[in-house]
């Protein structure tokens, strides 16, 4: 039996979710959804969370006045509830301070090492506590991280180094094999590039830090947080139990800042300990809002709870996944926000609902027959397009159905066939447009899972008049 496993970027607990955050999730999601309607329920597994070993965890909670642990208990119950209030339905949502994770991690790194893969050196280099990454010199201005806008500090330690260079080759055949691994095709060849330009062993492990999960054969080293965050995606599923077999490998949702890890890392800690590489890695663009980059001190850090309250949770995974081509970079504005609510969700769509429940009451006693009106090729059109992730795409062929039905109704103006006792055609006109309507609610429920449900409900017979889905 067919299964489905995808996950999320584990966010940092420094802060709360933005906007921008919000998207791998929202795509994990409706992929997820999708795969529950497609396959059932039980053979998806979708995972989100939260990646707090990080140094940024500490800072952010000193700056509190609270203890590390106390702060991420915290944040993490912000983070998880902002997704549930988004509707995203993830089956887990993982902590990597939780005890399974530092067994799973711990269990990983034990089989490196018998693979030989572990040894001990000396690192130095300019580190950036906001990147959680050394930095090379040429990339630091004035000798601060431009991204961050923090000063590196200058880390000399001895450290754990994982042979990542032995697995150049692994790793090359590994794409030419797989040319659909990282999707969009730009960010597979720029993954390729990186590897052939040759690739140095990484340092894995801190010996300055406590805050983390204690390399098990050094317990005076913390692993490097990224190598800790990586293995999530194997905790969620089970791991080390054998059980994670029956998930893994799964897709991974990510923003394109964290390729390398994702792309390159990731897949040769696994093939370190025999374990197959992701199945395929999806990589989002970033988006900017009003065309500046999201920060904190420009104080544009827009929150999706807070937008999600003034038009619906719907409306904001709508606006996203239609304004935004999967991969490309993107700019969020609230104006167009707007823009989008009014055409296409209270003119469009609300409007068409409202319409057809409103004549089934006035013309035919709120009763109609249901039917399947969805085209084998609308459908075929309406899947390949989720499935090669062109979820603007889906949408803009549901909604294109949905003009139609709107211009159907002012075209045949029913409410005349009614004047004029044509019964059996108002009734057939009014029974496809039912369906319609209700056919598009089921294609929606991924994208929109809250809309789609009020949908199912307004046609229940007897069917009246719906309340407006999207009030003005
Ligand atoms: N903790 C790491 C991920 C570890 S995964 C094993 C991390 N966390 S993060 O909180 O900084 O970022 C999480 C995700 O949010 C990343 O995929 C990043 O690309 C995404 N985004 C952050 N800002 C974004 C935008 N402005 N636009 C789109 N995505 C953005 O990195």
């Amino acid at each position: 039996m067919e299964r489905f496993s995808v996950t999320t970027p584990i966010y940092y607990v420094n802060d709360v979710p933005h906007i921008g955050h919000l998207y791998s999730t929202l795509i994990a999601d409706v992929l997820a959804r999708y795969w529950r309607q497609k396959l059932g329920n039980d053979q998806v597994w979708f995972s989100t969370g939260t990646d707090e070993n990080s140094q940024k965890t500490v800072e952010a909670a000193q700056k509190k006045g609270l203890d590390p642990q106390r702060y991420t208990d915290q944040l993490a119950g912000i983070w998880q509830q902002t997704f549930e209030r988004l509707g995203i339905s993830f089956n887990d949502f993982i902590r990597t301070t939780e005890f399974r994770h530092k067994e799973a991690v711990q269990a990983l790194l034990v089989d490196m090492d018998d693979s030989g893969d572990i040894y001990q050196g000396h690192y130095e280099g300019w580190y950036c506590v906001g990147h959680e990454a050394f930095m090379k010199e040429s990339e630091l201005v004035d000798g601060k991280c431009p991204e961050h806008n923090r000063n590196a500090e200058w880390l000399k330690e001895e450290n754990y180094f994982f042979k990542l260079s032995k697995y150049e080759k692994d790793l090359l055949h590994w794409f030419e094999k797989n040319p659909d691994w990282v999707v969009p095709p730009s960010r597979y060849n720029e993954v390729k590039q990186f590897v052939k330009q040759g690739l140095e062993d990484i340092s894995i492990t801190r010996q300055s830090q406590r805050w983390g999960i204690p390399l098990p054969k050094d317990t005076s080293h913390v692993i490097y947080v990224w190598i800790d965050a990586l293995i999530n995606y194997l905790t969620t599923v089970g791991y080390p139990d054998q059980r994670y077999r029956q998930w893994w490998p799964s897709v991974h949702v990510i923003g394109k800042d964290i390729t390398k890890f994702h792309c390159i890392i990731w897949p040769a800690m696994l093939m370190s300990v025999g374990i197959e590489p992701p199945k395929q890695v999806l990589v989002n663009g970033f988006f900017t809002v009003n065309g500046q980059k999201i920060s904190k001190s420009l104080g544009n850090a827009i929150e999706p709870l807070a937008l999600s309250k003034k038009y619906g949770s719907d409306a904001v995974r709508y606006f996203l996944l239609r304004e935004i081509p999967f991969g490309s970079d993107g700019d969020f504005s609230e104006d167009k926000l707007k823009q989008r609510y009014v055409s296409d969700l209270a003119n469009g769509l609300g409007n068409l609902v409202s319409r057809v429940t409103n004549m089934l009451e006035q013309f035919a006693h709120g009763q109609f027959v249901r039917s399947t009106t969805n085209s084998p090729q609308q459908l075929s059109r309406h899947q390949s397009a989720i499935e090669q992730y062109r979820f603007d795409e889906a949408l803009g062929i549901m909604w294109e159905h949905l003009d139609a039905a709107n211009q159907l109704i002012d075209v045949k103006a029913p409410w005349n066939m009614a004047k004029e006792g044509k019964r059996d055609e108002l009734n057939s006109l009014l029974n496809d447009l039912a369906n319609r309507v209700l056919n598009i609610a089921g294609l929606l429920e991924p994208f929109m899972p809250v809309t789609a449900k009020r949908i199912q409900k307004a046609f229940v017979e007897p069917v009246k008049k719906a309340e407006p889905l999207f009030p003005r």
